[in-house]
């Protein structure tokens, strides 16, 4: 039973002892019987997903993180709901809460939508951005840290460079949160001038040269062109952006080096902003992001849910 009103909608402003035991929650969730051994955790509780954009990877592994705590969950249809009616998403949340469906799982295109449903949730709900805007995508800053810290435990001497399109990117926002907060040693914010962070409320050093900005990076994390957030003329031309900013392995190797973490958040588009041969690079941690990310997501519903579950 949730007590009080509770939400993860972005990681600005979470203390560092907060995010280290969600991330230590989640190891626990890593181990190989994580699919089966803790089925009983939220048995009784529903976890809603509500998509109001497009996802794979986030919303699969938050309903696989459900169903592997015993949730029941449901999947709201924007097109097939009284969303079309005109029911606004803060009524169809008080709709699920009346149903006692707790916990809701929200992806909106809109920047600022989840302050606004935060304010009206009901008393014993809890609210999970799965992707808000251009400004926050917690779950993915967590992931990412997580991963990170899973092959390089000490962050504190580490360089990370995130690499293309910044200025739209709620990955990046999040990600570069998450470090920060965690004590990373540096984050270098890499890309063409229009693609840089027009504030100055992502933590990290912003960069144009691709050279100086990956040299002897620990960790490098690309990021796919988000068409969808820019006007038409923002949009660089892609075999350009390929040939100055695309990575290929031997750009990865002779640049940063050897040894490098290769991220990325997915969807990629291969071709741009990584060339296909990465898909061997030996440090690719692409699909453990993935596999990841269920783990993570079972520590923060079952944080969400509420102590009652046994959150360490
Ligand atoms: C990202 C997103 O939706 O913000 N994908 C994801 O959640 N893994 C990144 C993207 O769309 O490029």
């Amino acid at each position: 039973m949730i007590e009080t009103s509770r939400k993860l909608i972005t990681l600005d402003g979470l203390r560092r002892d907060t995010l280290e035991a969600l991330l230590n929650s989640a190891v626990r969730y890593l181990a190989p019987d994580a699919a089966t051994a803790h089925r009983n955790r939220l048995a009784g509780e529903a976890v809603t997903l509500l998509f109001c954009e497009p996802s794979t990877r986030t919303r699969f592994s938050f309903e696989l993180a459900a169903r592997r705590l015993g949730a029941d969950v449901l999947t709201l249809d924007e097109g097939t709901s009284s969303r079309t009616k005109g029911e606004s998403l803060a009524d169809t949340l008080a709709t699920l809460a009346a149903m006692d469906a707790r916990l809701a799982v929200v992806r909106h295109a809109e920047d600022g939508i989840m302050s606004r449903l935060a304010a009206r949730m009901v008393p014993g709900t809890a609210l999970i951005c799965a992707g808000e805007g251009t400004r926050n995508h917690p779950t993915q800053g967590l992931l990412d840290a997580l991963t990170i810290r899973r092959h390089r435990p000490d962050l504190s001497n580490l360089s990370v460079a995130i690499i293309g399109d910044i200025a739209h990117s709620r990955v990046a926002r999040s990600t570069a949160r998450a470090l920060d907060t965690l004590g990373i040693g540096e984050v270098r914010l890499v890309g063409p001038r229009t693609f840089l962070p027009r504030d100055n409320e992502i933590p990290g050093r912003p960069m144009e040269s691709l050279e100086n900005g990956i040299r002897d990076a620990d960790v490098v994390i690309a990021l796919r062109i988000q068409r969808e957030r820019m006007d038409g003329d923002e949009c660089p031309d892609l075999e350009t952006y390929r040939r100055e900013y695309g990575l290929d392995a031997t750009r990865l190797e002779s640049l940063a080096g050897a040894d490098t973490l290769l991220m990325h958040p997915g969807p990629v588009n291969w071709g741009v902003e990584l060339d296909p041969g990465l898909k061997a690079w030996p440090h690719n941690l692409i699909n453990e992001q993935i596999h990841n990310g269920v783990a993570l997501r079972m520590a923060v519903l079952e944080w969400l849910a509420g102590d009652s579950h046994g959150f360490a």
